[in-house]
């Protein structure tokens, strides 16, 4: 073996060590399942939007009737309802919420029941092009059915 090659594994062996330390390299994938009636398209395009995020999505396919019922059983406010109702992580997530928000929520963590889209705004993810976007808000759900503004888009 010449010094060349045990440096080079030396280097090797280093940078392997800082990658298993590494935050990035530890994290699984977030899961999140998705449960959607047969007839939604835009549940499938905010779908492909979480896959392509990194999210670990498992779909569940359950009819309208089935789907309203979830909502009510969850907590999720008439006003804030949506298409699609996911758990994250003991979160509910209604609608067309974006995943960076999604992130933040597990992130911070907050005493909730989870994050809203209400409605299905154009230019929300999986809701059409961005630079058509009308302005929008991700309401934070409390636990007593309360809601605020936990994140506001702007109009394109
Ligand atoms: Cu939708
Ligand atoms: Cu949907």
């Amino acid at each position: 073996m010449t010094k060349h090659d045990l440096s080079r594994r030396q280097i090797l062996a280093l940078v392997a060590g800082l990658l298993a330390a590494s935050p990035l390299a530890a994290a699984e994938p977030v899961a999140i399942t998705v449960v959607k009636d047969p007839d939604c398209s835009c549940c499938e395009a905010w779908i492909d939007v979480l896959r392509a995020d990194g999210f670990a999505v498992t779909v569940r396919v359950i009819d309208y009737d089935a789907l309203q019922a979830l909502k009510v059983q969850s907590g999720i406010p008439a006003p804030m309802r949506s298409c699609h109702t996911a758990r994250v992580e003991g979160y509910v997530i209604e609608g067309h919420v974006p995943p960076a928000d999604i992130r933040r929520l597990l992130a911070e963590r907050p005493a909730a029941l989870g994050l809203a889209v209400p409605g299905m705004p154009l230019g929300a993810p999986g809701m059409g092009p961005e630079d058509q976007r009308e302005a929008y808000d991700v309401h934070l759900i409390t636990p007593d059915g309360q809601t605020r503004v936990f994140a506001h888009y702007d109009a394109a």
